[in-house]
């Protein structure tokens, strides 16, 4: 990595406060996932679909056929590329993939490319093609469609002459991956783990530090509300009831990207273990306001330290705040699924807690976090893949929300359980995922407030990187206020 001297020293100088800060900050970690009351391992088949192999991918124009999917008008029947292609007309809302590439041109990425002095320009750096087009498409030069077709739905070489076959029908999903290289995506848990792999990062593919500071935006998922991200065109509708689909997307969401997010760290450790001038830790991986409050003298603290209760500064608070109340509805949402065994990943978020940590330390947890990450979304894509005996009980939105709201709160509700944007974020965005399917007049007001104060993604506020002079101390105040509002009016027999 190249950094002007400066920077370097300033990038020290911080890098040591702030681990300090950092150690200070979480003497006593977040509350841990607690262990499993059952652990569901070993009884399903195993997890599919999560890497796409390296060749088969063909351009989306073989898609594009008037009697295959090039069809009239976006929203029709079989209409699926038009929908996906650039839709030139000024405020219509567009598909982005199919512009993933042409970002590559535009000035923030010539900035980037220069910041990082990357040898190549980025639209022909494999840095940025991994996620910003199908890097492995034949011919070459469909690599401008961007994300086209097969960046989603898989290799297409294979299956492109079979699948609309009668037979093709037959196939479950396993054997159409299996045999054919085909991502069902209609599964809940493969499509969100694809997603996941540019929208968070993998072990092969992510947005560090550096990229953010040379103007990349950070990325930030929660799957659930990536699908109404405003202005984002989707080609196909979904056929579960919205609660069922909001509450499923969720919960696979909190287990997707916090998997992702483990796998990427593990990777950074394994490369900071052979590398000593590879960045560790590394600072993507943290709040970002526990360093960016810290270095901006103008931005005031969001809330008297006296006040602040303790947890602050975590690694990948918008991955892991909310996902015990994820762990604990698994049963609830998915009728079948046991509450996941997440111990591995509490030790690991301990390791993480503490400032410096020490690196084979954390290729060993988040090993073993990872494997306890991919046995959940083994239960959770079986059950994508079973016929629905069940429809979501009436009563489990209002218990997640319920949930959720608590969990944002101290056991007394008296006060916020930590104070970090991330960490509120996270709880605000399955509040809004929950009320989605299942809307509640009497909290429309209380989520608007929430969407309109914290960094929830895919909302406009959601690329905040900068909250300190939105999160005043009153600010806070009234955040707590919401979730307690929405813990009381989800509450059996609570406030009307
Ligand atoms: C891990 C996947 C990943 C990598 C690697 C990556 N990007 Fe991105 N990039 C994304 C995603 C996802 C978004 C959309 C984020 C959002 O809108 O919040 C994005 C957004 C952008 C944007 C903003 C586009 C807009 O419409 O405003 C630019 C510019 C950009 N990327 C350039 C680059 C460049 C240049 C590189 C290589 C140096 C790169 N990206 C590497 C995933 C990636
Ligand atoms: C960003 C990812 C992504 C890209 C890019 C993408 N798709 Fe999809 N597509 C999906 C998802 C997710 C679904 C919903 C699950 C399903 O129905 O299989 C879907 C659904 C479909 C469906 C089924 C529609 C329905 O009504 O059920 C077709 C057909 C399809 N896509 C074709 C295409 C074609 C053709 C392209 C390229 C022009 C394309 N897709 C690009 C993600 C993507
Ligand atoms: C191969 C990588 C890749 C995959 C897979 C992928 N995306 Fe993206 N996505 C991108 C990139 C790159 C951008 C930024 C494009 C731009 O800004 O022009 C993006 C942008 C978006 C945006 C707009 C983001 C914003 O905040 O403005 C949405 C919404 C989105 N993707 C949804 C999805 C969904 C849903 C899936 C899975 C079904 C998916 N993506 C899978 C690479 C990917
Ligand atoms: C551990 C401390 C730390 C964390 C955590 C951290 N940063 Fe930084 N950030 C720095 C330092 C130090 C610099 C200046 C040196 C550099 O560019 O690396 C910086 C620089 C930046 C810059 C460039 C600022 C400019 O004026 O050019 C941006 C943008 C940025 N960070 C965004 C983020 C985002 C977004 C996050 C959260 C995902 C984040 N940072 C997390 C310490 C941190």
């Amino acid at each position: 990595m190249t950094t002007a001297p400066g920077l370097f020293v300033a990038r020290c100088l911080v890098r040591v406060a702030v681990w300090i800060l950092v150690a200070g900050a979480v003497a006593g970690p977040a509350a841990l996932v607690r262990p499993a009351a059952s652990a569901a391992p070993g009884a399903e088949s195993p997890l599919y679909g999560t890497e796409l192999p390296a060749d088969g991918y063909v351009s989306s124009t073989s898609c594009a056929a008037a009697a295959c999917h090039g069809r009239g008008h976006a929203g029709g029947m079989r209409s699926e590329y038009l929908a996906w292609s650039p839709d030139l007309r000024p405020g219509k809302p567009n598909d982005p993939h199919a512009r993933a590439y042409q970002v590559l041109f535009n000035s923030v990425s010539k900035r980037i490319a220069s910041l990082m002095e990357l040898p190549k320009p980025a639209h022909e750096t494999s840095l940025c093609l991994k996620c910003h087009a199908v890097e492995a498409v034949q011919p070459a030069e469909a690599l401008s469609e961007g994300v086209g077709c097969c960046g989603c739905h898989g290799p297409a070489k294979k299956w492109l002459t079979v699948h609309y076959q009668p037979a093709w029908k037959a196939l479950s999903h396993r054997e159409k991956w299996e045999q054919y290289g085909f991502l069902p995506v209609q599964n809940l848990t493969t499509r969100a783990v694809n997603c996941a792999g540019c929208h968070v990062g993998d072990a092969t593919r992510e947005v560090n530090h550096e990229l953010i500071a040379a103007g990349h935006p950070r990325l930030t998922f929660e799957f659930a509300g990536l699908h109404v991200t405003p202005g984002y065109r989707k080609h196909w509708e979904e056929p579960l009831a919205p609660a069922e689909f909001e509450s499923r997307a969720w919960v696979i969401g909190q287990a997707t990207s916090l998997r992702n997010a483990t796998k990427l760290l593990g990777e950074r450790a394994k490369r900071a273990e052979s590398d000593s001038e590879a960045d560790w830790p590394e600072f993507a991986g943290y709040s970002c306001v526990s360093c960016h409050r810290a270095i901006r003298k103008d931005t005031p603290r969001p809330v008297p330290r006296a006040q602040q209760t303790r947890g602050k500064s975590g690694w990948e608070m918008l991955s892991v705040a909310a996902v015990d109340v994820a762990a604990e509805f698994t049963p609830r949402v998915f009728v079948g699924a046991a509450v996941p065994r997440l111990v591995a990943l509490g030790e690991l978020r301990e390791v993480m807690a503490k400032g410096s940590p020490n690196l084979q330390l954390v290729r060993q947890k988040s090993a073993a976090a990872v494997a306890e990450l991919d046995d959940w979304l083994t239960a959770l894509q079986a059950a994508e893949d079973r016929p629905r005996a069940h429809a979501l009980a009436p009563e489990v939105s209002q218990q997640l929300l319920n949930a959720l709201a608590a969990s944002a709160l101290t056991p007394d509700r008296g006060a916020l359980r930590d104070h970090d944007p991330d960490f509120l974020a996270a709880h605000a965005a399955g509040c809004r995922a929950v009320l989605r399917g299942s809307p509640d007049v009497r909290l429309s007001g209380h989520m608007r407030e929430l969407v309109e104060v914290l960094p929830v993604p895919h909302t406009p506020n959601g690329r905040l990187t900068d909250w300190g002079s939105g999160l005043t101390n009153a600010r806070m105040l009234r955040v707590r206020d919401q979730f307690r509002d929405i813990f009381d009016r989800t509450r059996p027999g609570g406030k009307r």
